[in-house]
């Protein structure tokens, strides 16, 4: 179970570079990454304001491509995908939590847990949605919309539905931002119970030196590049 260099990485990026093109002015906003994760890990990624955090998120999450280097996601080169087979990946294999839980105000906790689902196959699992409302603690909070529920609950369900097509990779960004300390430390220990318990790899990125401190490996960035990559034992 620890041995997981003995398995192939997750995510292996190597010498990525992302360049935004703002008319004529370009953007670079990765510099030439190299980073390995292996399955179980969990991650955090650090950095100021500005220095590439999310565009990383937004690239080992295939919601956008590298302009250099390669990605490979369980063995598979990414930047071969078109459009069609990265939005299956996404849906089939990972999970995202976003800062602002990003849930449908319309509809119940019930109904948003099960949206992946209803991309993948065109119809819900309600058992599956009442088994991940009750591992996140909110059985009793299914048919509350978003705004019947406190930040922290909605950023539970969005964690239940990022788990609905039990996905291997699990990607936060700034998960607990939005959240007070009590609330935010509920949603990491929950990250932390997936990542121990089910062996979910779950990268997060926060400017939070609480949050940083909780995972096993914290990789800081600095100008699309990074700068230091450590292991806690
Ligand atoms: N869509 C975009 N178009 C142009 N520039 C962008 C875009 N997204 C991010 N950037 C720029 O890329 C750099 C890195 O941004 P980002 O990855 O959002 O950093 P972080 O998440 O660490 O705050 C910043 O200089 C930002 O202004
Ligand atoms: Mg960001």
């Amino acid at each position: 179970m620890m041995d997981n260099k003995s398995s192939d990485p997750i995510i292996q990026l190597d010498n990525v570079s992302k360049v935004y093109q703002m008319g004529k002015v370009e953007v670079p906003a990765l510099r030439g990454v190299d980073l390995t994760i292996w399955p179980g890990e969990l991650t955090a990624i650090v950095g100021a304001s500005g220095s590439g955090k999310t565009t990383l998120m937004n690239v080992i999450g295939c919601l956008d491509l590298p302009t250099e280097g390669t990605y490979h996601l369980r063995d598979r080169d990414v930047s071969t995908y078109n459009d069609r087979q990265l939005s299956k990946l996404r849906g089939d294999d990972i999970g995202f939590v976003f800062q602002n839980y990003s849930l449908l105000t319309q509809h119940s906790a019930f109904h948003n847990v099960q949206i992946p689902r209803y991309y993948a196959t065109g119809h819900g699992d309600s058992r599956r949605a009442k088994e991940l409302l009750a591992q996140v603690g909110l059985s009793d909070r299914a048919r509350h919309k978003p705004t019947e529920l406190s930040g922290g609950e909605q950023q539970r369900v969005a964690i239940a539905r990022a788990l609905m097509n039990d996905p291997f990779l699990l990607l936060a960004d700034e998960p607990t931002g939005n959240l007070d300390s009590v609330s935010g430390q509920e949603v990491m220990d929950l990250l932390k119970e997936l990542n121990r318990e089910r062996g979910l790899t779950v990268l997060l990125v926060s400017h939070d030196p609480e949050v940083s401190a909780q995972a096993r490996r914290v990789i800081t960035l600095h100008d699309g590049r990074i700068v230091s990559d450590e292991q806690r034992p």
